[in-house]
């Protein structure tokens, strides 16, 4: 029989090869995976949980809430209080950052999440996931405020997702590669299933929202067109299309098997830079992907360079296989060029 290594072991290990996880954040990851087990039973149970539907309250970004992002919510928050790794904890699900109350000590760590990605994919059984990336309290004073978060995502110490489909998967990166564990439901224990992510640089296979066409802008459109003429077109090849709705198992499609995400910025609101959320979506999916061999930018700006200017900032992401980003990428610099020497 193979060996099985757990996930505490592989974090064991690590940390005695490269002294790259020190105990606070080993603490850190096993908890966020522990909470992750407990969103995965309550999401398993649905209609006999009575986890399902609307939770009939908004968030900061006025989304109708489920259940199961408030549910989900609180399980990271009630497991992540006490253990002494964290300083405070940001969520797509609260307004404001939540300080480790003063009955606790206080960790070095600062964890934000996306509770449940993919609510609309809930109730009708298909893959959603929790999205989780950590950073370091740089600063030295005592208390943390929204300011301490804002860090642009190359400074993030670990990210993660865990993603609720026909098998429960954690992935993770600390920096050094992405590792994937799946939880076996019989021990209840996390199994190490891959090792080394990569993701192929060259790919046939896009993911987007093919309803806002009409909306988006010209690299977008230029880009999609191209795809869509297949094999007699520019690319000569011919290629699919892949929209889960749901960024977790859109991503894992790509870090198992390749292919390039986009949610760009659209016409319909064009003063907002894109859908998804910066601190909590984007920089944990771009760390995984580059730290697969892939790339992820917001068109013009490699994802983890962009310095946040508040908590719940959205951005336009384009992630995926190298040589499909490069090409989108260079497709906005073109218009951007041409836009500056029209001045
Ligand atoms: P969330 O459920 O956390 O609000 O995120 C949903 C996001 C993301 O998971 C997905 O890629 C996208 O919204 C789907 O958007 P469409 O509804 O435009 O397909
Ligand atoms: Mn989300
Ligand atoms: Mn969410």
């Amino acid at each position: 029989m193979t060996q099985r290594i757990s996930l505490t072991q592989y974090l064991v290990e690590q940390q005695r090869e490269h002294g790259h996880i020190p105990g606070q954040l080993r603490l850190l990851i096993e908890v966020v995976a522990r909470a992750c087990k407990r969103i995965a039973i309550a999401v398993n149970k649905g209609a006999l949980g009575e986890v399902l539907g609307s939770a009939g309250s908004e968030n900061v970004q006025g989304e109708v809430q489920k259940k199961l992002d408030i549910i989900s919510n609180e399980v990271l928050i009630e497991a992540n209080e006490w253990g002494g790794h964290l300083a405070a904890m940001a969520s797509e699900e609260m307004d404001d950052i939540h300080v480790v109350p003063n009955r606790y000590p206080q960790g070095e760590y600062m964890l934000l999440f996306d509770p449940l990605d993919g609510s609309s994919n809930i109730d009708v059984n298909v893959s959603i996931g929790t999205i989780f990336s950590v950073l370091r309290k740089v600063s030295n004073h005592r208390g943390v405020s929204e300011e301490d978060f804002l860090q642009p995502g190359k400074q993030q110490a670990a990210a993660g997702y865990c993603v609720y489909g026909p098998q429960t998967t954690l992935v993770l990166t600390v920096g050094d590669g992405v590792a994937m564990f799946t939880l076996d439901r019989e021990t209840g224990s996390w199994v190490l299933t891959t090792e080394q992510v990569q993701i192929p640089a060259d790919t046939k296979e896009f993911a987007i929202n093919m309803s806002n066409m009409r909306h988006w802008d010209a690299p977008v459109s230029r880009y999609i067109d191209e795809c869509l003429a297949g094999k007699e077109g520019p690319r000569g090849k011919d290629f699919n299309m892949r929209w889960v709705a749901s960024m977790v198992a859109d991503v894992h499609r790509i870090l198992t098997r390749g292919g390039v995400f986009l949610y760009p910025w659209d016409k319909r609101e064009p003063n907002k830079p894109g859908k998804l959320r910066l601190m909590y979506e984007a920089n944990p999916m771009a760390f995984l992907v580059e730290q697969a061999g892939g790339l992820a930018t917001n068109g013009t700006q490699r994802i983890m360079d962009l310095q946040p200017t508040k908590l719940h900032e959205r951005v336009s992401v384009i992630l995926g296989s190298k040589h499909e980003v490069q090409r989108v990428t260079g497709y906005h610099l073109e218009k951007v060029a041409a836009a500056s020497s029209q001045d």
